[in-house]
């Protein structure tokens, strides 16, 4: 059918009012490319914040040949695209391609649809509330072992500590004990896979690609790894053993009774020991940092330990009486949250705010941003664990916090994270006063963020 010029003139203007202001189209070629991705790679934040600050809290990115790029900061579009309109979107986007490839097509992270929910259905047992009390000993056991090693005045790596202390604690709560001898290779493989994967700013060929060679090589010995520990437990026998890696071996289809494919459960224990580590072990160093930094909420959080504690370490069920400590870490999430941007692409035309975002299109959700927003956080940058006490936690504009996410896709370990964080803070900060050795350590945003060089802190007995 023809349309005629007015029409067609009606058309481009609804197109272009449904569009939020933005920078001007990038060009699809590879100079233009390598110079976005280099300025990006060296200050996603200030980036990002300056197209925020020219064009309010939703920019849109034209780029030739390629579907547009919606980016967002606003509670309200936030949570339409992650809760309200969930359906609409698929968790596919571009700048996740490579980290699909690592966790396959079973692992949550990075699956949809029916493949997900089924997924997410056989997973879920092994994170219900009465599972929590058996990982708490856990979690409290693998600090205390690490708070006996900690020397006065000998200064560690808070970072790489906390990487291994829960890098441990995934091991033996969610696939036994058998993992535990294998600590360092998966901890070396996770440390190549970080670099290999978002590492690279500029698009390039294979024979010069060597993070991806690397990565190569860490996803094919981890794979080796998670061979061995399935074997070994099949070897064994599951009696007695609830645990995720049985769950996954045992778990059979209502209706058919298909076992999952060894390939399905290694993606699921590759994607558990990616996202169920490092994250939680980056909101730990941070808040060990903050606390350093200030000496005032690091007194309040030691008079609430010894109030609560008194001398002793925490058991799971003090879980609930550590309110405090608790507020620190989700403060520190909010300066510095562990997983900073969420991305979607709409599976369908969806109404987000006052746009309509064609199907096709790519989201972004720099929570970071709205994190550091200071019309929901008055003085952004201060370290301030009261504004997470219950009122003030209640009183947030829905979709101005979310370090876990949002909405069906949330995170399925946030119980877990938040109760190992709390007892291994308390359970450190009880013992030792961590200090800082140097200034405030660069901000490291790869898949994660985290601080780049490590973290030296000493530590003095209280
Ligand atoms: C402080 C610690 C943690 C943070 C900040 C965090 C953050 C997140 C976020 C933001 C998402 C949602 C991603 C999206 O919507 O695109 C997510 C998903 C996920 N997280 Fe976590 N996470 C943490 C700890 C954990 C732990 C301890 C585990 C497992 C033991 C875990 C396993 C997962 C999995 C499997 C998903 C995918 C869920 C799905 O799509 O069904 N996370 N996490």
């Amino acid at each position: 059918m023809q349309i005629t010029e007015t029409e067609r003139t009606v058309r481009e203007a609804e197109r272009t009012r449904s569009r939020p202001p933005g920078p001007p189209a990038r060009k699809a070629g590879a100079l233009e490319r390598i110079r976005y991705g280099l300025n990006f790679y060296f200050d996603p934040f200030g980036f990002v914040g300056s197209r925020f600050a020219e064009y309010g809290d939703t920019y849109y990115v034209a780029a030739e040949g390629q579907p547009g790029l919606y980016v967002f900061r606003g509670p309200e579009e936030i949570y339409d695209v992650l809760v309200a309109r969930a359906k609409s979107f698929r968790k596919t986007h571009s700048a996740f391609r490579d980290l699909g490839e690592v966790l396959g097509e079973a692992g949550l992270l990075t699956t949809d649809g029916e493949t997900w929910r089924t997924h997410r259905r056989i997973v879920q047992p092994a994170f219900s509330p009465k599972r929590m009390d058996d990982y708490g000993r856990v979690m409290i056991e693998e600090t205390v072992n690490e708070a006996e090693r900690w020397r006065v005045g000998e200064t560690v790596d808070v970072a790489a500590a906390m990487m291994e202390l829960t890098l441990r604690v995934v091991a033996r709560t969610l696939f036994g004990h058998d993992a535990a001898g294998d600590v360092d290779a998966v901890r070396d493989a996770m440390r190549t896979l970080q670099e290999g994967l978002v590492g690279r700013a500029v698009p390039m060929p294979r024979w010069l690609d060597f993070a991806g060679r690397r990565r190569e090589a860490a996803v094919a010995s981890l794979d080796a790894l998670i061979a061995r520990m399935v074997a070994a437990r099949r070897a064994a026998g599951g009696e007695g053993r609830t645990d995720l890696l049985q769950r996954l071996l045992d778990a059979e289809d209502a209706d058919t009774g298909a076992r999952l494919s060894d390939r399905e459960i290694r993606d699921h224990l590759v994607t558990f020991f990616l996202a169920g580590h490092e994250t939680t072990s980056n909101a730990l160093a941070w808040a060990f940092h903050l606390l350093g930094e200030n000496p005032a909420q690091r007194a309040r959080l030691e008079a609430h330990l010894d109030e609560v504690l008194g001398d002793r370490d925490p058991t799971p069920a003090d879980f609930a009486r550590l309110g405090f400590t608790t507020q620190v870490l989700e403060e520190a999430m909010r300066l510095r949250p562990p997983v900073y941007v969420l991305a979607r692409q709409a599976a369908e035309e969806v109404r987000i705010g006052r746009w309509t975002l064609p199907a096709g299109s790519e989201v972004v959700v720099w929570l970071w941003h709205t994190h550091h927003d200071a019309r929901f956080y008055p003085d952004p940058e201060r370290f301030e664990p009261d504004r997470f006490a219950p009122e003030a936690k209640a009183a947030l504009p829905r979709g101005a916090y979310l370090p876990f996410g949002l909405g069906p896709r949330i995170c399925i370990g946030k119980h877990f994270a938040l109760m190992e964080g709390t007892l291994m803070l308390a359970t450190l900060a009880r013992r030792w006063r961590l200090e800082p050795v140097a200034g405030p350590p660069k901000l490291f945003p790869r898949v994660t963020l985290s601080p780049k060089g490590g973290l030296p802190m000493v530590p003095f007995a209280r």
